[in-house]
C-alpha cells in the first residue's frame, strides 16, 4: 500500500509517496481550451550552444583531419544530426571561453592565426574556427547566429568593432578587413550577448553587478549605434549557489540596461547528486519558480519606463550536468540516461509554458561536451537527451496553451507536493501537440484529455521517449533510449484517454476540428 506523507505527518521523508485516497490505477485529467493561450512559441527556445571547450568545436563540429568532414573541416555526420534538431538559434563562442576571447585572433588565413593560452578551460586555443567558420556553420544549419561578446577582459571597442565587422555596409577599415577575408556582404547578425556569467567569481573579468551594469551599458550603446537592428542579451544571474542572492544581480543589471537590453540571460544546470529520482525529476519546479521570479523582476524594471520596451528571458544555458569534469581535452563529456532525458523534457515544458517571456533557450552544448550528440573518430551516437529536444523542436510550435492539469502528486522535501504529470501544449495550424512527462517511476497514469472548445479529429500520433530503466544510457552501437511511435488512442469527440507509462515523455499530436 502506498502511504501519503500528509496522512502520517512525516515531513522529512524524501521518498516519493503517492498522495491518493483510493486504490486502483492512478488517474489524471488534462483540460485544454484553445482560447487560453500563453503566447507565441518562439523557435529560438529550441536553441543550442557551441563553445571552444574540450571536443565541442574542435573534434566535434569541426575536425579538419577527419575523413568524416567536408573540405572545409565540418563533420558531415554531426551537421546532419544537428540539422535534425531543428536548432532555432546557435550561441558561440562561449560560455566562459568568451570572457578572454579576442575575435580578431579568429579571422584571416587559418594558418596565420595566433595560438593563445586559454584560461577558462586550461588549454591552448588555435583559433582555426572563428567568426567566418561560425557564421558559415549557422548558414549551413539554417539557424540564427548568436554571438557572445567578451565583456570580461575585452573592451568596448572590441565589441563594437565585432558588430561593425559582421553587420556594417559602410566602407570602413572593419568592413574592408571582412571583404579581404573573403566575405563581401554583411552577415547581419541580430543576437549579441553582453558577456557570459559575469556574476560568477570563476569568470575571467568577473565584476560586481554595478560594475558590470555600467560597463555593459557603454558597450550596448556603441553596439546599437553601430547597428540599431541588433538585439542585446544582458548577462543575468548564473550563480545560484548557497547564499547567493541571484535576484539582486538581475535587479541591479536591469537598472542600468533596461533601455538597452532586449533579453536577460539566465543559466541552470541540474543533477541527480543524491540518486533520488523523485527529487531529480522535480528540478523543473525550480526552473519554473525562477522564470516566474525573473518575469517579476523584468516587469518591475520596466514599470514606469518611457516607451513600450519589452525585455525577454534568454535561458541560454541549461542541461543536466553533474558527473563529468576536468580540464584539458576530453572534458565535460557527460553520458546521459533516461532520467536525464525526462528532466530535459520538463525543462522544455517550462519554456513552452512561459512562451510569452522566454524567447530564447539554448541547450548547453551541441556535441561531446554536456551534449546530445557524441562522436568518436568513426561516427556518432545520439544521447538520450537528444530525443525530447528533437521532438519539441520539430513539433511544438505556434501558440502555447495554458493547460489545466489535475494529476496525483508526490511529496518532495525541496518543492512540496509535485505533480506526477508535467505537461505543455502548442497549437499550430489546427494541430494540437501535447507534451507529457510521467514522473512516476513505476506506475502508468491513466489520463483523460478533455477539449473545452473543439473536437479531436482523426487519429492521434503518439511518440514516446522511454527505455528499459531510468538509468538506461545510449552508446556507440547501442540505443536503449529513443523516440518510438505508439499505437494511436481512440478519440471520442471532446475526450481522449491515454495511459502515460512510467518514467516516460510522450508527445501526442492530433488535429482539432
Ligand atoms: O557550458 C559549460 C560552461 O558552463 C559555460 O562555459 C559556462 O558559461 C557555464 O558555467
Amino acid at each position: 500500500m502506498k502511504i501519503s506523507r500528509r496522512t502520517f505527518g512525516l515531513s522529512l521523508l524524501t521518498a516519493p509517496y503517492v498522495l491518493r485516497g483510493q486504490q486502483g490505477p492512478l488517474r489524471a485529467r488534462i483540460k485544454i481550451d484553445t482560447e487560453r493561450t500563453i503566447g507565441d512559441i518562439d523557435p529560438k527556445i529550441y536553441g543550442n550552444f557551441i563553445e571552444h571547450l574540450g571536443r565541442c568545436i574542435d573534434g566535434g563540429v569541426f575536425d579538419e583531419k577527419s575523413p568524416l568532414s567536408d573540405s572545409n573541416g565540418y563533420r558531415k555526420d554531426v551537421l546532419e544530426a544537428a540539422r535534425n534538431l531543428n536548432i532555432g538559434i546557435l550561441r558561440w563562442p562561449g560560455g566562459n571561453f568568451s570572457s578572454n576571447y579576442n575575435w580578431m585572433d579568429g579571422i584571416g588565413p587559418r594558418g596565420q592565426r595566433p595560438p593563445r593560452l586559454e584560461m577558462a578551460w586550461g588549454t591552448v586555443e588555435r583559433n582555426r574556427f572563428g567568426t567566418h567558420e561560425f557564421l558559415t556553420y549557422t548558414g549551413m544549419l539554417k539557424t540564427e547566429p548568436y554571438v557572445c561578446c567578451n565583456l570580461g577582459t575585452g573592451t568596448w571597442t572590441e565589441a563594437q568593432q565585432w558588430v561593425e565587422y559582421c553587420n556594417s555596409s559602410e566602407d570602413t577599415a572593419m568592413t574592408r578587413l571582412r571583404k579581404q577575408n573573403g566575405r563581401q556582404d554583411p552577415w547581419k547578425v541580430t543576437y549579441w550577448g553582453l558577456g557570459n556569467e559575469m556574476d560568477g567569481p570563476w569568470q575571467m573579468g568577473h565584476r560586481s553587478a554595478e560594475d558590470y551594469g555600467k560597463f555593459a551599458l557603454e558597450a550596448a550603446k556603441l553596439m546599437k549605434w553601430t547597428d540599431p537592428n541588433i538585439k542585446l542579451i544582458a548577462a543575468g544571474s548564473s550563480n545560484f549557489g548557497p547564499g547567493s542572492d541571484w535576484t539582486a544581480w538581475n535587479r541591479t543589471v536591469l537598472e542600468y540596461l533596461r533601455q538597452h537590453a532586449d533579453f536577460l540571460s539566465l543559466h541552470m544546470y541540474v543533477g541527480n547528486r543524491h540518486n533520488d529520482f523523485g527529487d531529480f525529476m522535480a528540478s523543473s519546479v525550480e526552473l519554473n519558480d525562477r522564470l516566474k521570479t525573473t518575469e517579476g523582476i523584468i516587469d518591475a524594471a520596466l514599470s514606469g519606463q518611457p516607451g513600450n520596451r519589452r525585455i525577454y528571458i534568454a535561458w541560454d544555458e541549461y542541461n543536466v550536468w553533474y558527473r563529468a569534469g576536468g580540464r584539458g581535452r576530453q572534458i565535460l563529456e557527460e553520458r546521459y540516461n533516461l532520467e536525464d532525458a525526462l528532466v530535459i523534457a520538463t525543462f522544455l515544458n517550462a519554456f513552452v509554458n512561459h512562451a510569452h517571456i522566454v524567447k530564447i533557450a539554448n541547450m548547453a552544448q551541441l556535441v561531446n561536451v554536456i551534449a546530445p550528440i557524441f562522436v568518436n573518430g568513426e561516427g556518432l551516437f545520439l544521447q538520450t537527451i537528444y530525443y525530447p529536444l528533437q521532438l519539441f523542436a520539430n513539433h511544438t510550435k505556434g501558440r502555447a496553451l495554458e493547460l489545466y492539469v489535475d494529476s496525483p502528486k508526490y511529496a518532495n522535501e525541496r518543492f512540496g507536493d509535485v505533480p506526477y504529470l508535467d505537461a505543455s501544449a502548442g497549437l499550430d495550424a489546427g494541430s494540437l501537440v501535447l507534451n507529457v512527462v510521467n514522473r512516476h517511476r513505476t506506475e502508468a497514469i491513466e489520463t483523460q484529455l478533455e477539449l473545452e472548445d473543439k473536437q479531436f479529429s482523426g487519429t492521434a500520433a503518439v511518440t514516446e521517449v522511454n527505455g528499459p530503466d531510468i538509468k538506461s544510457e545510449n552508446d556507440f552501437g547501442k540505443t536503449l533510449v529513443k523516440a518510438v511511435e505508439r499505437p494511436s488512442p481512440a478519440t471520442g469527440g471532446k475526450l481522449l484517454g491515454y495511459a502515460f507509462p512510467p518514467h516516460s515523455y510522450t508527445m501526442l499530436k492530433v488535429k482539432l476540428a
